[in-house]
Formats: C-alpha cells, sequence, structure tokens
C-alpha cells in the first residue's frame, strides 16, 4: 500500500490497497475474536473530533484506539468547545499536534480535514465533511460487501437508493466502487441525483451505470445501499418535505428482490428501513456498524505505521 499520510478521500484507494487493507481488518477481526485488547498502539493517543453529530463514527474509532491499547481525548460539538469563543477551526486543530498522535475530524464545512492536513503534522482522518466526503465509512462498506458477496470476484449490481445528492457515504463508496465490475445503479427524486464530479470519475473509470425514479428497478440488484434524506443539508425547507419519504423498503419488498439481496444502512436510519427487516439474513447494517471497528483498526494501524 502506497504510504498514507492522512485519509481524507476515497480517491486515495485503489483496488490493490483496498484489498490489503481488507486482509488486515479481516486479520483483526479474527483476532478479537479471543482477545479484548491488542497492546499494539500502547502511548498513542487520538484527538476524536466532532463538531458534527456522530454516533457510531466517534464511537467505533473510539473503540477502534481502545481495542488497539491506545488512548483517545475528545472534543465534541462546537458548544463545548472554544471555537463557540470564536477561536477558529485552525487555532483549535493548530494544538491538536502537541496533544495527539492521530485525529479524526467531523466538521459540516466540505474541506475542513483537508485544511486540517495542511495545518498539522499528525496524521488527520477525515469523519465526514459536510455534504463531501466520509471515506472510512466507505472502507467499511466496501468490507461489507467484499465479505458478504466477494465483490472483488463478481459482478454485482448495487443500488443507492435515497439521497444521493448530500449523501457523503455514498459519493465516497462511489470513488471506491470504481476499481471493481460493478453496475452502479441510482434511485433518487430528481432533485437528489449524484452529483455531476462522481458521475465523471465513473464515466472516466468505464463504470457502468444508470438512473431511475422508480423503485421497482432495483429489484435484480445485489445490494440495496439505503440513505437518509440529509435533512440538515437542504436549503430549501419545502423541497425537503415534498422528497423526504421518497423511497421505502419493507420485508415484503425485500422477499420478492433477487435472492440472496443485502440490504445496507450507514446509519442512522429514519423510515427508509422498515424495522422490520432488521432479524432478517438481508439486513446488513448492523454488521456493517460493527465492521466499522475492525477497519478502523487497521487503518489507524497503517497510519501509525505500526505492523500486525
Ligand atoms: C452517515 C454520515 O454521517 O454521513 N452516518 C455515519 O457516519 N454512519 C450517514 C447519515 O448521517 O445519514
Amino acid at each position: 500500500m502506497k504510504l498514507l499520510t492522512s485519509i481524507l478521500s476515497a480517491k486515495q484507494f485503489d483496488r490493490d490497497s483496498l484489498l490489503e487493507l481488507y486482509q488486515l481488518a479481516s486479520s483483526l477481526e479474527e483476532t478479537l475474536k479471543t482477545k479484548r485488547k491488542l497492546k499494539l498502539l500502547d502511548g498513542y493517543i487520538l484527538a476524536s473530533l466532532f463538531f458534527e453529530a456522530s454516533t457510531r463514527t466517534r464511537l467505533s474509532f473510539e473503540t477502534a484506539m481502545h481495542r488497539l491499547g491506545g488512548q483517545v481525548i475528545t472534543a465534541v460539538g462546537v458548544q463545548f468547545s472554544s471555537l463557540s469563543k470564536g477561536e477558529s477551526l485552525f487555532d483549535t486543530l493548530k494544538m491538536i499536534e502537541s496533544y495527539a498522535d492521530v485525529c479524526v475530524i467531523r466538521h459540516p464545512s466540505q474541506g475542513a480535514s483537508e485544511l486540517a492536513a495542511k495545518n498539522i503534522s499528525v496524521p488527520v482522518i477525515n469523519g465526514g465533511d459536510g455534504a463531501g466526503e466520509h471515506p472510512t465509512q466507505a472502507l467499511l462498506d466496501f468490507y461489507t460487501i467484499e465479505k458478504k458477496l466477494q465483490l472483488s470476484k463478481n459482478k454485482l449490481k448495487i443500488s443507492f437508493i435515497g439521497d444521493n445528492k448530500f449523501g457523503r457515504t455514498i459519493h465516497s463508496l462511489v470513488v471506491l466502487l470504481q476499481h471493481f465490475d460493478v453496475h452502479l445503479h441510482f434511485v433518487n427524486p430528481s432533485e437528489l441525483s449524484l452529483p455531476k464530479k462522481y458521475k465523471k470519475i465513473l464515466t472516466t473509470a468505464n463504470v457502468q451505470f444508470s438512473e431511475s425514479e422508480n423503485l421497482q428497478t432495483v429489484k435484480d440488484s445485489d445490494v440495496l445501499y439505503m440513505t437518509r434524506i440529509q435533512e440538515e443539508r437542504f436549503i430549501d425547507r419545502s423541497l425537503f418535505d415534498r422528497v423526504k419519504d421518497s423511497f421505502k423498503i419493507n420485508l415484503d419488498f425485500v422477499e420478492k428482490c433477487k435472492k440472496g439481496v443485502i440490504v445496507m444502512h450507514p446509519l442512522p436510519r429514519l423510515s427508509e428501513v422498515h424495522s422490520e427487516l432488521d432479524n432478517s439474513k438481508q439486513a446488513v447494517y448492523f454488521e456493517q456498524a460493527k465492521n466499522g471497528v475492525y477497519v478502523r483498526m487497521a487503518i489507524l494501524l497503517k497510519l501509525l505505521k505500526i505492523t500486525f
């Protein structure tokens, strides 16, 4: 794998580095079946900086660090940090390099983690930058698809249903999937289609993709990747109200889909995936969240250049 100094975008990964990260995360998953903690990062500190709501990303990064034997310091919410006193993001970030060895940042502005990486000397992980990217979620999504359906060996149809415009996890995952034999299908209200720059990446990489507003077109998919309509990104409230309940799936719908289909969701879910699906074999969203720990352990080891 190329030397990773920070993880800011899914564009930093190619097929080989993805498969290498998969192997490492998979070995860590295996090891954690018999051990609760590895002592690989004893003495290392992760700064966990979440200036926007988060549950899984923050907790799984912190869990990953603890399981590797490292420590965590946290700043959560603008209102509880000195940003609320008017301190610039730059100043807040600048002292992180003297406190921590690696940091993960979630921020509402696109490009925030890139700005951080340019200005501080420790590795920076983009934990979600506005409606931009969320590369580590995409890495755990990739891990889940590879584990469940052997993406690297099979041609898969993967349907993205929901908010393809603002959904940053989709943006990053689409970028990763360009390295595999896939047909990507996007189902969304016309106002929420995948931004042009991602379509351009797919076209350049010769990836087959299609779009529709009809949910019935996903029935032959191998993966249904559901997303929440990202309410917090809408400037036009009336548009949100019009599209918020656009696409919902339930058990009956999934039973009529291709045999073996898996239902993914980065979570949090609202009404787009009915809870009656939760105990079905098809639903893998809780497993995705669990995989986040192994993948983030692998990421931390790579960034800190510690071998396992
Ligand atoms: C996603 C996010 O924050 O982009 N959640 C996550 O990290 N698992 C998806 C979302 O908020 O809808």
